[in-house]
């Protein structure tokens, strides 16, 4: 498989409540970089090993959660192919002209069944991950000291209803597999919902919840579980509030810390986990197994990590 589609999530806008406070945990404890600055009162933040311009944004809000999501697509024209395709499932797209979104070019926006914003673009500036393209080494001149020394925004999860039905569109008009999947061992409903766009166990995932536009958690990828390890002596230092301390997950089989910012939003660093390719079977989990699919070390189905959500 060529990955020639939907290339990743690329950017998800937070709401905090204090872009100072934030400003701490996202810069200075998880180490991401201020990359670009502009006149709208948001922080724009990439991971290290990141080239695009920016991949979080921060804006001040009274109420926490996401303003939107933005997945990368490879090429400009594949915007119009995704128009006619969510046409076809009765969802009606705006286009955003370049320049609105800084640094980037034209989106397709449109709200997912879950009542999500999502957008779509092709281009956005690159400035680089502090390496040539020429010769570039392997890491850059003052190594990766940065904080949770994390590697780049890996895939972030969501809930709302109607998750089928984000599933079907995921599979039908981006090409996405679904890698995993929690059903009810009561009636066989799906709970939750992996996807797969790539060669990672899942670029996005649904859970199903009564309200609409929930963010569960975005997810920054390390290097290494010795990585995680040191991103919890960072987590403790700084009195960062903890949801799972690290585990591993039964579904996609990675290494896992789930925390908070202080405006409550749940942040996750994650290692590992197995190769996805197109032909990988899908692997389900019941409700039976909820424990060892959420947390496989203490097989301990947590309360908070399912239903607290912004
Ligand atoms: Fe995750």
């Amino acid at each position: 498989m060529a990955i020639s589609g939907l290339l990743r999530c690329g950017e998800v806008a937070i709401r905090v409540f204090d872009l100072d406070e934030a400003r701490h945990h996202y810069g200075k404890c998880i180490g991401l970089i201020e990359s670009y600055e502009g006149d709208d009162d948001k922080i724009y933040y990439k991971c290290p090993d990141e080239h695009d311009q920016y991949s979080i944004v921060l804006r001040k809000d009274d109420k926490p959660g996401i303003d939107y999501f933005a997945f990368k697509t490879l090429k400009d024209e594949d915007l119009e192919v995704y128009e006619k395709g969510l046409g076809e499932f009765g969802i009606e797209c705006n286009w955003i002209e370049a320049g609105v979104y800084p640094k980037s070019g034209r989106r397709l926006a449109f709200t997912l069944p879950t009542g999500h914003e999502m957008h779509i673009y092709a281009h956005k500036e690159q400035v680089g991950n502090g390496m040539a393209t020429l010769n570039p080494g392997t890491i850059p001149d003052e190594g990766y000291i940065r904080g949770m020394r994390t590697v780049r925004v890996d895939h972030l999860l969501v809930g709302g209803p109607n998750i089928d039905q984000n599933r079907e569109i995921f599979e039908k008009v981006f090409d996405y597999k679904v890698s995993e999947q929690l059903i009810s061992h009561e009636d066989g409903s799906r709970l939750a919902i992996f996807m797969s766009g790539s060669n990672k166990p899942h670029d996005i995932a649904f859970i199903l919840q009564p309200e609409e536009g929930r963010f569960h958690h975005v997810s920054f990828l390390l290097d290494s579980v010795n990585d995680l390890y040191h991103a919890a002596d960072l987590i403790g230092k700084y009195n960062i509030p903890v949801d799972v301390p690290p585990n591993r997950h039964g579904v996609t089989r990675g290494a896992t810390i789930y925390f908070f910012d202080p405006s409550g939003n749940r942040n996750e660093v994650f290692t590992g986990g197995y190769v996805h390719y197109p032909d990988t079977p899908t692997l389900t989990w019941d409700t039976t197994e909820l424990g060892r699919a959420t947390f496989s070390h203490d097989n301990l189905p947590r309360e908070s990590f399912l239903n607290v959500l912004t």
